[in-house]
């Protein structure tokens, strides 16, 4: 690690934090563009979208299942717990992640983002309200809403906006930081790939933590290779003064 990110982050006083889902790989949880990036065939990008549910609710609903069957016993892990230690070190802290998967929540942080959503919040399709539903696996796929619409995920999927207020808080946290920590992301998908770029223009220390380089390594001021489970636990003892 350069002497200059040992510094930056000895004298930090706001961080901002972006993840995706290489931090929950090592909880066991598969990435979507990684080795074990398909099912059945279908991308991410094919399953995660209105038209594809408006097309197929079952087999939509059959992917999420399976993703809710793979989380339900899962456990946050060193990295996320790194993640939860450093905010309560630093008081001006936002973490902003596009996991739909709880973890962070669990690890402990408290100013949290899910900028997708959440695997455990359903909605009725005619917005009769979203609700946290943990039934694993669902009995009836699809599931139905007692006014007769369909549920689906409370998830955003590809070409849905993002909460506006959400984005308005991801912005504000993005213009306060003096560091930038982004981890486990490829940088493949909008808006969140730009985050660091943005931290970066308005003059954030940006560092990145990947088991490869990404979109987002040549903007970086250190990209550390390796896994989050082993890196972030020694970012966070240089910030707590360890
Ligand atoms: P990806 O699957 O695109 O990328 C995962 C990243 O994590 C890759 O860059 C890996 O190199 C890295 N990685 C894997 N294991 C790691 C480890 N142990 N430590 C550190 N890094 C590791 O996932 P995202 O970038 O999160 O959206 O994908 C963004 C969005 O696309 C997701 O939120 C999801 C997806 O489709 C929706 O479902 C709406």
């Amino acid at each position: 690690m350069k002497r200059e990110t040992i510094e930056q982050l000895k004298n930090t006083a706001s961080i901002t934090v972006l993840t995706g889902a290489g931090i929950s790989a090592e909880s066991g949880v598969p990435t979507f563009r990684g080795d074990n990036g398909l099912w059945k065939n279908f991308k991410a990008e094919e399953l995660a979208t209105p038209q594809a549910f408006i097309r197929d609710p079952s087999i939509v609903w059959e992917w999420y299942d399976l993703r809710r069957r793979l989380l339900k016993n899962i456990k946050p892990n060193t990295g996320h717990f790194a993640i939860s230690e450093i905010e309560r070190c630093i008081k001006d802290f936002l973490l902003i992640t596009q996991n739909v998967d709880g973890l962070h929540g669990l690890a402990g942080n408290k100013n949290i983002i899910e900028l997708h959503g959440n695997i455990w919040r359903v909605r009725c399709v005619s917005n009769c309200g979203t609700r946290v539903n943990k039934e694993v696996p669902l009995k009836d796929i699809p599931p139905y809403c007692d006014c007769g619409s369909l549920i689906r995920p409370d998830i955003v999927w590809f070409g849905e906006m993002l909460d506006e207020a959400d984005l308005r808080k991801a912005y504000n946290g993005i213009r306060q930081c003096d560091t930038f920590l982004v981890v486990g992301t490829s940088g493949l998908v909008q808006p969140a790939a730009s985050f660091p770029i943005m931290a970066k223009d308005i003059g954030a220390y940006v560092i990145e933590v990947n088991i490869e380089a990404t979109t987002i390594t040549p903007f970086s001021d250190e990209f550390i290779r390796g896994k989050a489970g082993e890196i972030l636990p020694l970012l966070a003892d240089i910030i707590a003064g360890r």
